[in-house]
């Protein structure tokens, strides 16, 4: 059958204190509406409608590589009225529409195929995702008749006595047959205790028709909302314990999954070893058998087999098989990183490709540079890469010794086979097999201190 959704996202989320859009706030790196689309996708919903209002035009921005589409809520008078304003969206479709909100995450791509299916089998008109739980405080109720069919939903602020009992609650994700929707939209009424008009009421108005309603139990951790920065931050736990639980049953190993950040998108081969204080995000890859030792935060790169990593910085770049780096080593965005290199302590490498078998092992800067295989980088070498107004490159060839504190001052071009001296200030060509070297001759004046009565 024809599947479409609605995503729910117009509200501002007073109590987040934000100048972002609530679903824009980020769980585990990425925006909890881009994770709910990301969901539907999975579960074969394709055909997405955002409901937006407060902040639009950044959710919108947010959202773009998605290809969804979107309706407008201009004052947010209640979730009906939401729907209400996707009605050019659903008009002439034929089939299910899932409502879903842009603020609860944590509902799995398995459960949303459960509650489809449960409610194209049943041929439901409107099917309620619903939780039973201890404290029902500010859910609507799920009211059931005396056969234990659903009757309807009433708001916590609208529920008498015995409706406060209830402890089976509205999650706010439903399943519609889109004709039913259609039709009864406009009867919701917001004579109630909000004064908001509730999409809650579509289901006595359809039970009262004859029409079937039904409800689905769902584990309540799914349907858990964000609605503050204290629930931001538990659901954002559960986020990150369902991942890591997820690489460790893939066979990487995780020392201390509390301490551990991977992003939603990151992918991480066997026999890698993640110690505490990693952080991983966007479409990082790590593949195989690498060590992540304590402390480094890798951002959209991607780590080849057999890598180890101490306490450092590796952005937008890619690092090669068997390569070391750090401790305290800074790979800044487009960079690659070759086979078997050493990149060692206090070394940033910016926009720079490293051959395979180099070692730039202390204290060095490589920015704009295309370095060969086999190199040797001397303590403190520092490419010159910038003149003041413009960047220049700088090119080293293959198995070139840089001697300590050496600045090469670009552009400037090191051939292959070549050695420099220690101390150099290299401006001009090194040409293949050459030794260069740029530096002040020492001067040695015999008894001088003496001379000038420092002697102690
Ligand atoms: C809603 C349900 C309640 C359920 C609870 C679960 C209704 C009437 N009530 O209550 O039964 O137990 O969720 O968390 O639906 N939104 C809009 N436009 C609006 C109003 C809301 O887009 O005009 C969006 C919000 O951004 C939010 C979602 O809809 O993502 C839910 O709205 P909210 O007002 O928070 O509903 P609750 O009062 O929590
Ligand atoms: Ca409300």
């Amino acid at each position: 059958m024809y599947k479409c959704a609605l995503i729910l996202a117009a509200g501002k989320g007073k109590r987040m204190k934000s100048d972002l859009p609530k679903v824009l706030h980020k769980v585990c790196g990425k925006e909890m509406v881009n994770i709910v689309i990301d969901t539907m996708k999975k579960s074969a919903i394709l055909d997405l409608n955002l409901v937006i209002g407060k902040g639009a035009e950044l959710v919108k921005e947010a959202t773009k590589n998605q290809n969804v589409s979107y309706s407008l809520q201009k004052e947010q008078l209640g979730t009906g009225d939401a729907v209400k304003c996707a009605k050019k969206f659903l008009e002439g479709k034929k089939g299910t529409v899932a409502i879903f909100t842009g603020d609860a995450p944590l509902i799995t791509e398995d459960t949303v195929k459960k509650a489809i299916e449960f409610h194209e089998n049943g041929q439901y008109a409107a099917t309620v995702l619903t939780s039973i739980i201890d404290n029902p405080e500010g859910y609507g109720r799920i009211i059931r008749k005396e056969d234990g069919s659903l009757k309807k939903i009433v708001e916590h602020k609208d529920c008498n006595e015995n409706e406060l009992c209830v402890k089976e609650i509205n999650s706010a994700m439903y399943c519609f047959d889109i004709q039913s929707l259609l039709d009864n939209l406009d009867k919701i009424k917001n004579n109630n205790a909000q004064g908001e008009y509730y999409l809650t009421d579509v289901i006595e108005i359809l039970e009262s028709q004859g029409k079937k309603v039904g409800a689905i139990l769902v584990p309540f951790e799914e349907t858990l909302g964000v609605n503050s920065r204290v629930q931001l931050s538990e659901v954002s736990t559960i986020m990150r314990n369902r991942i890591n639980k997820y690489h460790m049953e893939n066979g990487v190993t995780i020392i201390d999954p509390l301490n551990t950040y991977i992003g939603l998108d990151v992918k991480i081969g066997a026999d890698t070893i993640i110690y505490p204080g990693n952080v991983l995000e966007g479409n990082t890859e790590i593949k195989d058998g690498c060590i992540l030792y304590p402390n480094s935060r890798i951002d959209n790169s991607v780590i080849e087999k057999g890598v180890s990593i101490q306490s450092s910085v590796i952005l937008d770049s890619e690092v090669g098989q068997n390569t070391t780096v750090g401790p305290y080593a800074y790979i800044r965005p487009e960079s690659k990183v070759g086979n078997n290199v050493r990149i060692g302590d206090f070394v940033e490498i910016k926009k720079s490709t490293i051959g395979d078998g180099t070692k730039v092992s202390h204290l060095t800067y490589i920015g704009d540079a295309e370095v060969g295989g086999n190199c040797n980088f001397g303590c403190g070498t520092v490419v010159v890469n910038y003149d003041g107004k413009e960047k220049h490159k700088t090119i080293i060839g293959n198995h070139s010794f840089i001697g300590c504190n050496t600045n090469l001052v670009s552009p400037v071009t090191v051939e292959d086979n070549t050695y420099i001296a220690a101390g150099s200030t290299i401006t001009d060509k090194v040409p293949e097999g050459a030794f260069a070297i740029a530096r002040a001759r020492q001067v040695v004046k015999e008894g001088w201190t003496k001379k000038k009565g420092l002697s102690k």
